[in-house]
């Protein structure tokens, strides 16, 4: 009976995904990706690993000290959120160096033409016009070598990496032809993902790059959740399309009871909605949502000591596939 269960745990799709340590989690980063990974986590369907990405957080402008606070933050959020440590492999990228010497390897059979396609780079270079760093180019590189050192073949990501994901399918041929069959083709899993935005800036998607007024976090009380929905915005000037109400409407429809929803949803439809009364009942509602997250996410902050043995346990997992990957991989290309 053990043996079947094991035999079938090494059989189920592997799923992997990354998370950059980019500060508190909020509503859009949490629909937009942390919700489903906990949902195909508990589904029970697939063997899931999921890495707090350090070595690429490495490409923007974070200081060290806030690079490291930054990571066991995102590290007790993913915990308190349901990352079950004897579901799934939660590791810290930095934990296990094999994903540098992979993304090494790859590196050097990746055309450069490749990466100037990559359209995350040209929108990142933009924004960070002071720090155009080699590592912000080879990005997708590291990001393919994470996936495939675990032989991935699902990759859990929204729109805007689906281009990483086609990268990781080229960068898995090219190997294979030239040193041999040996890593799998990648695909995307996506699901409906709402594109949660701004509440200052509804045009722009939710981010806290913007400001940390444009985002509601999971950890924020009720009371500073209405003050920021007291400021957002809700008509465009000159009347017409309203996406910041939208947006509101949307928060409502993923958070809130159904008939909550339909009630304001069909208020704005005819012109009756009182925008006051829609943002308090959607601040009592995200507030009440993550009423135990924030009481689990705060025990783990103040044992810090919980949350590095989750993640060293998450690193133990993952270095022994990794280290069994990269010790075929110099095999193939001929370091050893
Ligand atoms: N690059 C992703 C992001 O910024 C995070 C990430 C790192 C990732 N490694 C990954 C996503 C591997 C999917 C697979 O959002």
């Amino acid at each position: 009976m053990r043996v079947c269960a094991k035999i079938q745990a090494i059989m189920k799709p592997i799923i992997f995904s990354g998370i950059q340590p980019t500060g508190n989690l909020h509503v859009g980063s949490y629909l937009g990706a942390v919700k489903n990974w906990i949902e195909l986590q508990n589904s029970g369907k697939y063997d899931c690993f999921f890495c707090i990405a350090d070595y690429h957080s490495l490409t923007g402008n974070m200081t060290a000290d806030e690079r490291r606070e930054r990571t066991m933050r995102i590290a007790a959020e993913l915990l308190a959120l349901g990352i079950d440590s004897q579901k799934s492999t939660l590791f810290i990228q930095s934990h296990v160096p094999e994903h540098t010497e992979l993304s090494w390897i790859f590196n050097t059979i990746t055309p450069v033409a490749e990466l100037e396609r990559m359209t995350q780079f040209k929108d990142k270079s933009a924004r960070q016009e002071a720090n155009i760093n080699t590592g912000l180019f080879t990005y997708p590189v590291l990001q393919v070598a994470d996936v495939l050192l675990y032989k991935g073949t699902l990759v859990p990501v929204g729109q805007d990496q689906v281009q990483h994901v086609e990268l990781m399918r080229d960068i898995a041929r090219w190997f294979n032809q030239r040193y041999g069959e040996y890593f799998p083709e990648a695909k995307p899993l996506l699901t409906e993902i709402p594109k949660v935005m701004s509440l200052l800036d509804p045009e722009k998607k939710m981010s806290k790059s913007l400001g940390a007024d444009h985002v509601i976090e999971l950890a924020d009380s009720e009371e500073e959740i209405l003050r920021k929905l007291k400021r957002a915005v809700t008509a465009t000037e000159g009347g017409g399309q309203a996406p910041g109400a939208e947006n509101l409407l949307l928060l409502l429809r993923h958070f809130g009871p159904p008939a909550l929803f339909e009630s304001f949803f069909r208020a704005e439809k005819n012109g009756s909605i009182r925008y006051g009364d829609l943002k308090a009942a959607l601040a009592k509602t995200i507030a009440g949502t993550f009423v135990g997250f924030r009481e689990k996410r705060d025990m783990l902050l103040a044992h810090p000591t919980k949350i590095e043995k989750f993640v060293a346990r998450g690193a133990k997992r993952a270095g022994a596939v990794a280290k069994k990957t990269m010790s075929d991989v110099r095999k193939l290309v001929g370091i050893r």
